[in-house]
């Protein structure tokens, strides 16, 4: 179905107001509330610390804020509301089961047959495995201790720069810093991955080597592992890093390397599931199926609903690891993922996201063009990132441009998230052409201004 002007999150919006700023942003009435939580609150994210806002209501691709300013979307949380906020099929189904059954442990319950079957339905042929969880992080670490009783194995590979989650295990997947503890857990190995931007491996014709990087790989277990590995652990996108995708044939040959060791693959599809990207999985841009794949975020559009699903053969493993938890799999969570994804059916979103992302890869090519400080443009569905360099040449990252850009477009109205140097957008899936020019805009008239700021 094509997007029209009868969408529902246009009903009662008048767009010509959106964004519409009342205030300087954050106004006063936010800035107080801010100050009352931080009294208590503490661990913040950068996208709070960087502009402290205290929202009130969302509706579709629009937030308010307690001073009465209303902003355009582009974060959807943190890449969580895929179909905008409070779609009323979503929320309906949610608010049914709060006031029906609120939790039965992991007892089925009709919302949870029905959420399974359509699940197996929509995943790649032989997907056929699901226990549910209610974070992206408990959803990995099921995955990892599956992996480890499917293979009997114990090691696991992943990727500099990809994100996991926060438990011991998830960090011991990622970067380790003075945050995550003192250590990586045992058997937890980080290898690069190619990201074509600032590729370590270059062919002579100065294409990125996948060869090479799964040369790598060969060397290193043989050389750091003890060959015992369980899996390799990666995200079909570098969400965190900033939009990072892979190479094309990036995937394909990771499979093969997996079958030839014998271990499994595992997509973290938390970020990239369920639309992001205009496929219900990331990995089906590149044909590749994975063994394990963790979902979350997009999966619940908001409620608090994440899966590991596997296929055919390992599902038995889950019958191995105490796989059930209190949360996952209530009703309101079922319910609230079922409704997602049929909306996702019946509103044509997948669709609509791989139009959107063509709309904004010639909006950011044309940005590209006027700003001198953008090194790259990237964009998969509604996961989009712009690299800002400081000189393309020599690519030395911008950091201070990432931050001005962020703060000075959430003044005029855009919500989004702010990393480094890299300008990451993650607009609702369900909007039109017309709203996500204004967003790129904004984002446009926040790069001009920083330039001028900055000397460019
Ligand atoms: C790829 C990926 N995996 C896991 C997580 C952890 O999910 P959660 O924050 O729901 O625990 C995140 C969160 O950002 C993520 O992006």
């Amino acid at each position: 179905m094509t997007m029209t002007r009868s969408a529902w999150w246009r009903q009662g919006v008048d767009f010509q107001q959106v964004p519409r700023m009342l205030t300087d942003s954050p106004g006063p009435e936010s800035l107080q509330m801010h100050a009352r939580a931080s009294q208590i609150i503490r661990g913040l994210s950068s996208q709070v610390k960087l502009h402290p806002v205290c929202f009130r209501e969302g509706f579709g691709v629009v937030m308010k804020d307690v001073d009465g300013n209303t902003y355009l979307d582009f974060s959807s949380g943190i890449y969580v509301t895929t179909l905008g906020h409070c779609h009323p099929k979503v929320s309906e189904a949610v608010a049914k089961a709060a006031n029906t059954l609120m939790n039965c442990h992991d007892f089925t319950t009709p919302v949870k047959t029905e959420l399974l079957e359509k699940l197996v339905e929509i995943l790649p042929p032989g997907i056929n495995g699901v226990q549910l969880y209610d974070s992206g992080t408990t959803a990995v670490e099921a995955a990892l201790r599956a992996a480890r009783a499917y293979t009997g194995r114990h090691e696991f590979l992943s990727c500099y720069m990809d994100f996991h989650g926060k438990s011991g295990h998830a960090v011991s997947l990622a970067k380790m810093n003075k945050v995550n503890g003192a250590s990586r857990a045992e058997g937890f190995f980080l290898v690069p991955r190619p990201y074509p931007y600032r590729a370590l491996f270059r062919k002579p014709d100065g294409e990125i080597d996948t060869d090479a990087y799964i040369a790598f790989y060969e060397d290193f277990v043989s050389n750091v592992t003890t060959g015992q590995l369980a899996a390799f652990v990666v995200e079909p996108i570098q969400g965190w890093a900033g939009s990072i995708m892979p190479p094309d044939d990036f995937f394909p040959k990771l499979r093969a390397f997996c079958d030839r060791h014998g271990m499994l693959l595992i997509a973290d599809e938390v970020l990239t599931c369920m639309g992001r990207t205009g496929k219900w999985l990331a990995m089906e841009h590149w044909n590749t199926v994975a063994d394990i794949s963790t979902l979350g975020k997009g999966f619940g559009n908001g409620f608090p609903v994440t899966a590991m699903v596997a296929r055919e053969e390992i599902k038995g493993a889950f019958d191995l690891i105490s796989a059930s938890t209190s949360y996952g799999g209530n009703p309101m969570a079922c319910a609230a993922a079922l409704a997602s994804i049929q909306v996702i059916e019946e509103e044509g979103l997948l669709e609509n996201a791989l139009r959107l992302e063509r709309f904004f890869l010639r909006r950011m090519e044309q940005m590209m063009r006027e700003h001198p400080i953008i090194g790259e443009i990237r964009a998969k569905g509604c996961l989009l990132g712009i690299e800002l360099v400081k000189d393309r040449a020599t690519k030395e990252p911008f950091d201070e441009a990432g931050k001005r850009v962020y703060q000075k477009a959430f003044r005029k109205g855009l919500a989004w998230i702010p990393a480094g140097h890299i300008l990451r957008l993650s607009p609702p899936i369900i909007m039109d052409e017309e709203i996500a020019a204004k967003g790129m805009d904004i984002v446009d008239e926040a790069l001009f201004e920083t330039e001028r700021e900055l000397g460019y």
